[in-house]
């Protein structure tokens, strides 16, 4: 399998997602909770490839890798807009995806995690398969968070079954 992640190195050199990346740094400047930015992308990322090695799904890193670095970019329309930021950063990754010509199948594959992240039931779209997929993109991306060392982890509205109390291999 190759280990050459196209579409993932396209989004890194987009012009428009540095863009948005950078003003989505400056509206987090002063939170207190999770940050969304490069390393959190990263960890989910390759906390969902590993969970994918140890549930053997078979999963494309490609597609894994360019939605974990879109998913949180709508972030920037909940803070400005209110507008949920999963809904807000499928739309801006569509356009992203077509700015760099990605190919539709992987478009939709990528999209399909960003758009569930938050939510991983959906009854309505069926292939086991990408259920399974996104179930543990959902998962990695709260798996993602420390919250044993987090300075405000008593102010967070995570449930506290939800949080990362210790650390799990
Ligand atoms: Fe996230």
């Amino acid at each position: 399998m190759s280990h050459h992640l196209e579409v993932t190195n396209l989004i890194l050199a987009n012009a428009t997602y540095l863009r948005e990346l950078e003003l989505l740094n400056v509206l987090e400047q002063h939170r207190i909770f999770c940050k969304h930015d490069m390393a959190h992308f990263l960890d989910v990322a390759r906390i969902a490839m590993l969970l994918c090695q140890e549930e053997q799904i078979p999963a494309d890193p490609d597609v894994i890798y360019s939605a974990a670095l879109l998913h949180d970019i709508g972030r920037t329309e909940e803070y400005q807009h209110h507008i949920p930021h999963d809904l807000a950063s499928v739309h801006k990754a569509e356009s992203i995806l077509e700015e760099i010509a990605c190919e539709e199948t992987k478009k939709q594959k990528i999209l399909n995690l960003i758009r569930h992240h938050r939510h991983p039931d959906h009854p309505n779209q069926d292939p086991a398969l990408l259920e399974s997929i996104e179930s543990i993109f959902y998962r990695a991306d709260k798996k993602s968070r420390l919250c044993f060392c987090c300075p405000a982890c008593s102010q967070c509205n995570w449930t506290q079954d939800k949080k990362n109390m210790q650390i799990e291999r």
